[in-house]
């Protein structure tokens, strides 16, 4: 008997040891109460985090208009429990067919022009938020498209009601939003930004959805509803093509994997930045002991890091379906260590002095992060670019559609909104997907999984760099998404940060390095985090304090 009680307890001892397979909760987290709602009620019908992303990826798109949406594109990092597959579902927008390298340089001066490829028809690229979604369940989910598109469809009839963050945004895109009359008609109120409480239905948008749920891809891509898009952009100088949509391809790429002190880094793949940039800033950083060094010297060496990895972004990174990128060379460590040869601890390194080419913030664009029961996971960032993208809707429609062509570099060196520049690698081709900052991120250690993500345009990959160097410490989720932030992208050569981020005694230590600073003006960013500790199965979830979203568990 006693010897069964020993082994009975060593049996339980080791239960308790091993890591739990299987999160102890399901968490959704996004932008939106109403879209983190509508990802639990289909967790909560049967459908998996895969279904789960579907549901909230549509009711941001009916409820943040001004970030994402059908008229956009994105990308969802999956991971599926049963197999371990982790994979990129690329549903980033294309350059029309007709598009052309110097589209949006005026042919006498060779000047850029940044309003065209900013608002209006001509900004938009084709749309891949809507085939990934078809993508998504039909690869991976287990209930229908029209299931889980359920949730958005109710959203967009019944109207959500405006608030501040809408009115600010509204505000800021009046113009462009006052020149499309169906945008005008839905966004605004006589022309003018609506009341706090205004409610905003969207009956075009629900049909649209509606078209979705019922033809899936075809729904969307052929037929009526692509007729009125392909009409509508043409009538107001786009040149989109009805072959355009048609041809519209999701891609699966195979997802960017960093091994960092012991933690693994699953990021984004190319058309993204993201991955390829984490990977060169923290293969330089791992060289160091942070924890042995003061502050200004640890902020120092973490900027200096990210100056050279987006550096590296300027001049190498594009759609590598249409252009030769060194990936493996940029994600070696020895490269990271090669550009860490001139790093100097005691000083800044101009910009102008690093090799190669010379050449606003977080509140549109949307992040979330869901985990279900069997351990499945799903981190998506999704855009329409700048606040509501082009401010265009194709009359009949609803949809709002993107100003991504922005996000390519328009002319070499010229920057684009985000004070991104870039060269030949992310010139305009058609069909070529423009290159992005979006990282839909997991951690993974050996006790932990992370899911994480946030808008912020360039600013995005230097948010996940600190929240990383962040959860390494051991720190929760929501220490992840309210750290203070800081960031610097190689050119503006200055370190940009959140008044507020940095102390006077820090910032007396950077400049005493030869630093440049510039406060931002207000905070940025809008981090939407889950953590799963394997250990005792334990879910917790955050949503960024800058922000109004809602992160749910249960
Ligand atoms: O794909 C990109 O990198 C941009 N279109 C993302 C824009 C964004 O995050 C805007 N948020 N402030």
């Amino acid at each position: 008997m006693r010897w069964l009680i020993i082994l009975l307890s060593l049996v339980f001892l080791m239960a308790c040891s091993t890591p739990q397979l299987r999160p102890q909760a399901q968490a959704v987290a996004s932008a939106h109460p109403a879209a983190s709602q509508a990802g639990l009620d289909i967790l909560n019908q049967g459908g998996n985090a895969f279904d789960a992303a579907v549901a909230v990826s549509a009711a941001l798109a009916v409820v943040e208009p001004f970030g994402s949406g059908l008229g956009g594109g994105g990308f969802w990092l999956l991971h599926r429990a049963s197999d371990g597959k982790q994979v990129m579902i690329d549903g980033r927008e294309v350059a029309p067919n007709a598009a052309q390298r110097d589209m949006y340089l005026d042919p006498v001066t060779g000047q850029a022009n940044k309003v065209a490829s900013v608002n209006g028809a001509l900004a938009a690229g084709i749309p891949g938020l809507p085939a990934a979604l078809v993508h998504l369940s039909e690869q991976y989910g287990e209930l229908s498209l029209a299931d889980s598109l359920r949730p958005a469809i109710r959203l967009a009839k019944n109207g959500f009601l405006v608030n501040e963050h809408y009115r600010r945004l509204a505000r800021f895109r009046l113009p462009v939003l006052a020149s499309s009359e169906p945008a005008r008609s839905i966004f605004l109120r006589e022309g003018l930004v609506p009341e706090l409480g205004t409610r905003i239905s969207q009956q075009d948008l629900a049909a649209s959805l509606e078209s979705l749920a019922r033809d899936g891809f075809s729904g969307f891509y052929r037929g009526e509803l692509a007729d009125k898009l392909v009409s509508g952009v043409q009538q107001a100088g786009g040149i989109w093509d009805k072959q355009d949509l048609a041809n519209y391809k999701v891609k699966e790429r195979e997802p960017v994997v960093i091994d960092y002190n012991g933690m693994r880094i699953i990021s984004a793949a190319l058309p993204s930045s993201g991955g390829l940039v984490l990977s060169i800033a923290l293969n330089i950083i791992e060289q160091y002991d942070l924890a042995a060094m003061d502050e200004a010297t640890r902020v120092h060496l973490v900027v200096e890091a990210m100056r050279r990895a987006y550096q590296a972004r300027a001049q190498y990174m594009g759609d590598a379906d249409f252009v030769s990128v060194p990936t493996e060379k940029l994600s070696q460590k020895s490269y990271a260590w090669t550009l860490a040869d001139n790093l100097n601890l005691k000083a800044a390194m101009p910009s102008q002095q690093l090799t190669g080419l010379n050449a606003s913030e977080g509140h549109d664009t949307t992040h979330f992060s869901v985990l279900d029961k069997a351990g499945n996971r799903v981190a998506a960032t999704l855009s329409i670019n700048y606040p509501f993208g082009s401010g265009f809707v194709p009359p009949g429609t609803g949809v709002l559609l993107n100003d991504e062509m922005d996000d390519f570099s328009i002319k070499p060196g010229t920057p684009n909104v985000y004070g991104l520049v870039g060269g030949l690698a992310n010139a305009i081709q058609p069909n070529k997907r423009m290159l992005s900052s979006m990282s839909p991120t997991f951690i993974e250690t050996e006790g932990s999984v992370g899911l994480l993500g946030t808008p912020g345009g360039s600013r995005i990959i230097s948010m996940l760099l600190l929240a990383i160097l962040e959860a390494e410490k051991g720190a929760q989720a929501s220490s992840w998404v309210a750290l203070p932030r800081y960031h610097h992208q190689y050119l503006p050569d200055v370190i940009q940060h959140e008044p507020g981020a940095l102390s006077d005694e820090l910032k007396a230590g950077l400049i005493a390095k030869g630093h440049l600073l510039e406060s931002v003006g207000r905070t940025y960013g809008n981090m939407h985090a889950i953590l799963w500790d394997k250990e005792n199965g334990r879910v917790t979830a955050a949503s960024d304090p800058r922000g109004k979203g809602m992160a749910l568990v249960e």
